[in-house]
């Protein structure tokens, strides 16, 4: 085994290196501060690895996304996304009776309680649809107990699954004020998502083929991702052993955020924002590397990839075929394309590895398929809910799991009398 060396104020201390299946290598500090006094010191978390973990691989600079060893790319091309779900959460793929049972599950457990119909109806009408997503997520725990019996924890593993869309798809209802329209056995996992969004209960409703497909890639680009901010925080509050319901809810608050999954409803109001200022996308990119103007391109950068996000690059095909084959033209699409054309031969973008993430294009599919803005982050989740879980289970079951709790250095006062409140 290799060991790497340290040196602090003179003495000299050797720590592990454990390295990965694809030659990775971390150095093992869990003694440092028991051999040393000192912590490791590494705001954002940049080079820290806080787990070792089975479930996804990405090298960065290469561009490469694996779910359990399986590229991106051919996942994306022949998996359907509950297959994918499998993948990441089982660690094999289904053979077909596991998916028909997997399947099934999913299907039998749509319903949500009829009593969390009153909480919908709380809620103002202009809440966000990622508010009420992750309230409902933790709700589900008031009425599905815990357990560490690996039967009742597989049971509210299918239960988040397949309650999840039931609640996004009931969110965004309560947000345009019309009656929830309940699951249907008969349907797909993804078609009935589209189902509960979109049928009215005066007309008939037929999904497209078109945006089953679309949302099934979508979700399986959106799957899972290691260790990124959301995925952290599931990891971070199940660490407590809290349940399965409270980490993804606390998950679902993580990737709100408009530096993390919010990003891809920030893509396309900033494209609106470049539309009705005339499309002078050149402004804009200036301002992008302006230091005072506090204005980021949003869809572009990433924290691991410093090279195309491979997914974004899946996307931007798949924004041309989806806009095709609905017959619709964005002039939003347009914008990014060209904002991405001279973002990737500006030097300000080529210094700092900056290329188009996964939420650049996404935003401009969900646009066509007829979703609104405010839910483009609550299907984010609904993709990212089989790695979270997966995450959560796979350490769940790892008995050396210990809470996560990270150090500090701290930079207050140092100690002093107090001052009672008659003599300040
Ligand atoms: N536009 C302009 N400049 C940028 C951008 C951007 N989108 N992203 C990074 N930069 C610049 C920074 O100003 C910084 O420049 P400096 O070195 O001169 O100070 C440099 O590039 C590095 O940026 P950091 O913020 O240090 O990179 P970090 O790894 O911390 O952040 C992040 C990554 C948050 C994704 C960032 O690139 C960003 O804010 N992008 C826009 C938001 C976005 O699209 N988020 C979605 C990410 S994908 C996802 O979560 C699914």
């Amino acid at each position: 085994m290799s060991t790497a060396k340290l040196i602090l104020e003179g003495q000299e201390y050797e720590f592990p290196v454990i390295v990965g299946s694809e030659n990775e290598a971390g150095i093992d500090f869990a003694s440092l501060r028991a051999k040393t006094k000192a912590i490791g010191f590494d705001p954002g978390y940049g080079n820290t690895g806080a787990c070792q973990s089975a479930i996804t691989y990405i090298d960065g600079d290469q561009g490469i996304l694996r779910y359990r060893g399986y590229p991106i790319e051919q996942v994306a091309a022949k998996a359907s996304f509950v297959e994918t779900a499998y993948l990441l959460i089982y660690g094999q793929l289904p053979t077909q009776a596991e998916l028909d049972k997997f399947q099934r599950e999913l299907t039998y457990h749509t319903l949500i309680h009829e009593d969390m119909k009153k909480f919908f109806e709380g809620y103002p009408a202009k809440a966000h649809p990622m508010a009420i997503l992750a309230a409902m997520a933790v709700s589900l725990s008031t009425y599905y107990p815990d357990s560490d019996e690996p039967d009742v924890v597989n049971l509210n593993i299918i239960r988040m699954m397949a309650k999840m869309k039931t609640i996004a798809a009931f969110s965004y209802k309560k947000s345009i004020g019309q009656p929830y329209v309940y699951p249907r056995n008969d349907l797909s996992y993804i078609g009935d998502f589209l189902h509960m969004m979109f049928a009215v209960p005066s007309e008939s409703y037929q999904n497209s083929d078109v945006l089953e497909r679309a949302l099934n890639l979508l979700l399986i680009l959106h799957a899972d991702h290691e260790q990124n901010c959301s995925t952290s925080t599931v990891r971070m509050v199940g660490s407590s052993r809290a349940s399965l319901f409270a980490s993804i809810g606390a998950g679902i608050c993580a990737l709100w955020g408009p530096l993390h999954g919010g990003a891809n409803q920030e893509v396309i109001e900033m494209l609106d924002m470049i539309q009705a200022d005339g499309g002078n996308y050149r402004k804009y990119m200036d301002m992008a590397k302006d230091k005072n103007s506090n204005f980021r391109l949003m869809g572009f950068g990433h924290r691991v990839y410093k090279n195309f996000d491979p997914r974004a690059k899946i996307l931007k095909q798949s924004a041309d075929e989806v806009l095709n084959a609905l017959g619709v033209s964005d002039p939003l699409l347009d914008i990014a394309r060209n904002l991405e054309e001279i973002a990737l031969k500006d030097d300000f973008f080529i210094q700092r590895k900056l290329y188009p993430n996964v939420d650049f294009y996404s935003g401009i599919i969900y646009r066509a398929m007829g979703i609104p803005t405010n839910m483009f982050t609550v299907l984010f989740a609904l993709g990212r809910l089989p790695g979270w879980i997966g995450h959560w289970k796979e350490m769940h079951d790892d008995p050396s799991t210990r809470i996560n709790r990270p150090r500090q250095i701290y930079t207050g006062a140092t100690e002093r009398q107090f001052v009672p409140l008659a003599e300040r």
